[in-house]
C-alpha cells in the first residue's frame, strides 16, 4: 500500500487522483488519503506527486501516516477528479511539521 504523507497538506495538488486505477484516494479539507484496502500497489501515483508527499509504506518511520490514511480514508468523500489547487499551495511546499500545526 502508498501512503500520503505529511507534504500533501496544504499543498493538495491532486495529480495523483487523475492517474489512480481505482480511484483510491479521499479528500479532506487540507490533504487527500489512500484507502489501504483498495490501494493495488501500483506505484503510478508515486512519482505524480510535485510534492513528494506519496510514499510505499514499506519505508522505515511512516507508520503515523499508515494510521492516519486508514482513518480518514473511512471518514472522507472519494475524489476522482482533479480541481485547481490551492493558490498558496507552492507556499506550503516543504514547510515543517504541518501536521501538527495545520491538519484538519
Ligand atoms: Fe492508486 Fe496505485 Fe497510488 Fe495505490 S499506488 S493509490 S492504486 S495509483
Ligand atoms: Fe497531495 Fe501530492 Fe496528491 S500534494 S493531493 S498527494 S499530488
Amino acid at each position: 500500500t502508498y501512503v500520503v504523507i505529511d507534504n500533501c497538506i496544504r499543498c493538495k495538488y491532486m495529480d495523483c487522483v487523475e492517474v489512480c486505477p481505482v480511484d483510491c484516494f479521499y479528500e479532506g479539507e487540507n490533504m487527500l488519503v489512500i484507502h489501504p484496502d483498495e490501494c493495488i500497489d501500483c506505484g503510478v501515483c508515486e512519482p505524480e506527486c510535485p510534492a513528494e508527499a506519496i510514499k510505499a509504506d514499506t519505508e522505515p518511520g511512516l507508520e503515523k501516516w499508515v494510521e492516519l490514511n486508514a482513518e480518514y480514508a473511512e471518514k472522507w468523500p472519494n475524489i476522482t477528479i482533479k480541481r485547481e489547487p490551492p493558490a498558496d499551495s507552492k507556499e506550503w511546499d516543504g514547510v515543517a511539521n504541518k501536521l501538527e500545526t495545520q491538519f484538519s
